[in-house]
């Protein structure tokens, strides 16, 4: 007890805090998602990111090697197409956005692990994540093969990692089947397993042009409130075949992520989302925070949950603070 006992000797100088630091984050664990817009030439801010940009697919050269360059190993892609429709075709077209985008992407900076983001929302004309039935409920079984086929395309591409992030029941085994029946036995797999029907995604949604045109996910993500359906939902990932988990947003759900972390051994992803992005940023545009401390804070406290990947727009500030 007091006076023997006085924890602050520990904190007294820099040196000695950071002999006995618990959590580091590290370069390597960075994952930085990306915008690729069909056409050319296009380099656009998102509104409700500040500092983010949707880039069509002839200029991602350049930014893939710069993120290299940066020590950051890996970037998300999500692809906003010219065209839409209600099965979502241009997904798993050859010449798709995301398609031609991994190419030029592998073409730059090959050392640089791509994965794609596989879901259907930014394919359909209404927004939904799958396709719909005649009743305009979001069909499970009808979307399995088409996410499967832009898994497959993706793969053709050049992925090395494909991530569903749809939460259609039996997406992952379904996946890795048809991977796998083509000779894509290697490409991994990423599931988005624990995904929230959340808030947070909003500023997302302006970037991808994503937002249902009617209703909301709930139908298919799961419920802010639940846990315990979290663990059922990494279990069937993880017998599907998912080589690694992702739990999905990450701040408010620093308690899953330690859950998640603690009962299964495969890689853990967190992803800081586009409302969390948001709100940091905004908070310090009025000088009301102070942004590095404010992501250095924050995803810190995502590796101490249990993290193993951070996936965060503020990857390339991050390679920049932690050099
Ligand atoms: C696609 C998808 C979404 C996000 C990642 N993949 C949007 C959604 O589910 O509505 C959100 C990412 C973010 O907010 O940064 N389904």
């Amino acid at each position: 007890m007091f006076p023997e006992h006085r924890p602050r000797r520990l904190r007294r100088t820099e040196t000695i805090r950071r002999m006995v630091r618990e959590t580091h984050v590290r370069v390597d664990d960075l994952v930085y998602p990306l915008f690729v817009k069909e056409g050319s030439s296009i380099h656009e801010p998102i509104e409700s990111m500040p500092g983010q940009f949707r880039h069509s697919p002839d200029r991602v050269a350049p930014l893939a090697k710069q993120l290299s360059s940066l020590g950051i190993p890996a970037v998300l892609l999500f692809g906003i197409p010219g065209k839409k429709d209600a099965s979502a075709t241009s997904a798993h077209a050859r010449d798709g956005v995301v398609q031609q985008a991994v190419r030029r992407i592998k073409d730059a900076a090959p050392e640089l692990a791509v994965i794609t983001d596989v879901c259907l929302c930014e394919y359909t004309d209404h927004g939904h994540c799958g396709i719909l039935d005649d009743a305009g409920q979001v069909s499970n079984d009808d979307t399995l093969e088409v996410l499967a086929k832009t898994a497959l395309s993706h793969a053709k591409a050049g992925a090395d990692i494909v991530a569903p992030s749809d939460m259609m029941d039996g997406r992952v085994g379904i996946i890795r089947e048809e991977l796998d029946e083509n000779g894509f036995e290697h490409t991994a797999i990423l599931s988005y397993a624990v995904k929230y029907a959340s808030t947070f995604y909003g500023p997302f949604r302006e970037a991808a042009g994503s937002a249902p045109s009617f209703g909301d996910r709930r139908g298919y993500q799961m419920d802010p409130a639940n846990v315990r359906e979290a663990l059922r939902e990494a279990a069937h990932d993880v017998e599907e075949g998912a080589d690694m988990l992702m739990v999905k947003p990450a701040l408010p759900y620093l308690d899953v992520i330690r859950l998640i972390a603690d009962e299964f051994d495969e890689p853990l992803a967190a992803y800081q989302v586009s409302g969390e992005y948001a709100m940091i940023k905004a908070a310090c545009e009025r000088g009301w925070l102070f942004e590095d401390a404010c992501i250095l804070e924050s995803v810190t406290a995502i590796r101490r949950a249990g993290a193993d990947l951070i996936i965060t727009y503020f990857a390339p500030r991050l390679a920049e603070l932690l050099s």
